[in-house]
C-alpha cells in the first residue's frame, strides 16, 4: 500500500536551550538527563514512521510520552527542530504559508478530546463550520453537512444545540465536522478518553464503521492499550519521545521488542485482538458427501475424532456427521442425507474470540470457520482456543 504520510527522524523541542539540547540528543542523551542538565523538555526524538493511505495508525505511550507533540507536528501546529513530514511526498515542513493553509483546509482535519465545538450554536451549524470558513455557499455546506450528521448517526439531532447533547454524541458532532471537510487523513487526539467506557465503547465500533465507509486514513492518539489494538491496522509505542515499536497487533504481542513493551501490552484482553484465523486448526477430518459410514468411521479413527465434516467437491461445507450416526447408517437405521447435521455452528475468520468463545462453550462440535464461498477453511476446538490464551 503507499504512504500518505512519511515521517523521518522528527525531533521537537520545548524551551529555551534547543541547540544544546539537540546536541545531547546527538550524543545519545535521552530525555530525562537533557531536562536534568538544561530544563529544555524534550517532546520528540528522532521519531520516524509511515502511514499508510486507507490505514488506522495509532500512536500510544503514556502521559507525557510525546504523543500529542507528534501529532501537532503532522499538521505543522508545532514546527519540528528537525526532520521531515512527507505527504504524499511533499515535504510538509517546507509549505509556505499558502501551501500550509491548503493542507490544512483541504488534507488534514483535527478532532480533539475536548472537541472544541462551539455549544450555543446547533449541530448542523457546528459540522458546516469548516465548510464556511472554506467559503462555500450556505445551500451546499447544508447539505453536505447533513450527509455528515446522518452518517455518524445523528439523524434528527440537526437542530438542537450542543449543549444539549451528551458527551459520545459531541464526540460525533466532532467527528462530522472533521469528515464534513473531506480531508485525506484524519488525525484524533485521545478523543474517546474523557468518555465514560460503555459510550466509549460504542465510539470505538462506530468510528471503525465510519473508517469502513469513508475509508479515510487516521492516525489516532490513546494511552489505552486495549482501545490502541482494537482500533489500530499498525500501532507505535512511544516512550520518553521515542517510538520504540511499531507493528501489527499481533506482530507486537508475539515478539514485543523489550520488557517495557511486554509489560505495556501484558495486560491485554488477548480475546480482543485474536480472531478465528488466529487460532483455528486445519480441520483433518472431512469427508466427501458422496461417501459412506465406512470411510468417515475410518476417518475419524485415524484422527482420534468422533465426528467429520461433511463437504462438497469444492470443500463446500455440508454438515457434521457423528460417530453414532455414522454407525446408524451403517446399521441401516438413518439414511447418509437424515444423518448429516446441518445446524453446526460456523463462524468466519475475522471473528475475534471474545465473540467466540460463549459460543464455543456452548457447542457440543468445533466451530467451522468458513469463507464467503462457504468452503471449509479451518475448525475452531475449545482446546485452540485455551492454547492460543495460553501462549
Ligand atoms: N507546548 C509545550 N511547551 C512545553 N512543553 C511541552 C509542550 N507540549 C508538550 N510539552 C512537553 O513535551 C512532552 C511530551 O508531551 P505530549 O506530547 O503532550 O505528551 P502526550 O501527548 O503523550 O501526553 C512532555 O514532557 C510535555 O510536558
Ligand atoms: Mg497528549
Amino acid at each position: 500500500m503507499e504512504n500518505i504520510l512519511e515521517v523521518k527522524n522528527v525531533t521537537k523541542i520545548f524551551g529555551s536551550g534547543v541547540d544544546a539540547a539537540m546536541k545531547m540528543l546527538k550524543a545519545g542523551k535521552d530525555k530525562n538527563h537533557i531536562f536534568k542538565k538544561l530544563g529544555t523538555t524534550v517532546g520528540a526524538d528522532n521519531v520516524s514512521f509511515d502511514v499508510k493511505k486507507g490505514e488506522i495508525f495509532v500512536l500510544i505511550g503514556l502521559s507525557g510520552s510525546g504523543k500529542s507533540t507528534i501529532i501537532r507536528c503532522l499538521n505543522m501546529l508545532y514546527r519540528p527542530n528537525a526532520g521531515q513530514i512527507f505527504f504524499n511526498g511533499k515535504d510538509a515542513c517546507k509549505f509556505d504559508k499558502n501551501e500550509l493553509r491548503g493542507f490544512r483546509r483541504n488534507n488534514i482535519s483535527m478532532v480533539f478530546q475536548h472537541f472544541g465545538l462551539i455549544s450555543n450554536r446547533n449541530v448542523i451549524d457546528n459540522v458546516s463550520f469548516g465548510l464556511e470558513v472554506k467559503g462555500i455557499d450556505k445551500i451546499e455546506r447544508e447539505s453536505k453537512s447533513r450527509e455528515m450528521v446522518s452518517l455518524v448517526g445523528l439523524d434528527g439531532w440537526e437542530d438542537h444545540t450542543i449543549s444539549s447533547l451528551s458527551g459520545g454524541m459531541r464526540q460525533r458532532v466532532g467527528i462530522a465536522r472533521a469528515l464534513a471537510n473531506d480531508p485525506d487523513i484524519l488525525l484524533m487526539d485521545e478523543p474517546f478518553s474523557a468518555l465514560d467506557p460503555i459510550v466509549r465503547r460504542d465510539m470505538q465500533f462506530e468510528l471503525l464503521k465510519i473508517q469502513k465507509m469513508v475509508q479515510k486514513t487516521i492516525v489516532f492518539i490513546t494511552h489505552d492499550i486495549n482501545e490502541a489494538f482494537k482500533l489500530g491496522d499498525r500501532v507505535a509505542i512511544m516512550k520518553d519521545g521515542k517510538i520504540i515499536q511499531t507493528g501489527t497487533p499481533e506482530d507486537i504481542l508475539e515478539n514485543p521488542i523489550d520488557s517495557y513493551v511486554e509489560d505495556f501490552v501484558k495486560d491485554i484482553d488477548k480475546t480482543k485482538i485474536l480472531c478465528a484465523k488466529h487460532v483455528m486448526v486445519v480441520p483433518t477430518a472431512f469427508i466427501k458427501s458422496g461417501d459412506g459410514p465406512h470411510v468417515a468411521m475410518k476417518g475419524m479413527k485415524s484422527n482420534g475424532v468422533s465426528s467429520v465434516y461433511v463437504v462438497g467437491e469444492n470443500m463446500q461445507l455440508i454438515g457434521l456427521l457423528t460417530l453414532e450416526s455414522a454407525i446408524k447408517v451403517k446399521n441401516g437405521e438413518l439414511s447418509m442425507s437424515e444423518a448429516i447435521i446441518k445446524e453446526i455452528p460456523i463462524t468466519d475468520v475475522e471473528v475475534t474470540l471474545q465473540d467466540l468463545m460463549p459460543v464455543a462453550a456452548e457447542a457440543k462440535y468445533p466451530i467451522a470457520v468458513t469463507n464467503s464461498k462457504n468452503q471449509l477453511i479451518g475448525i475452531v476446538t475449545k482446546a485452540s482456543v485455551l492454547s492460543s490464551l495460553a501462549g
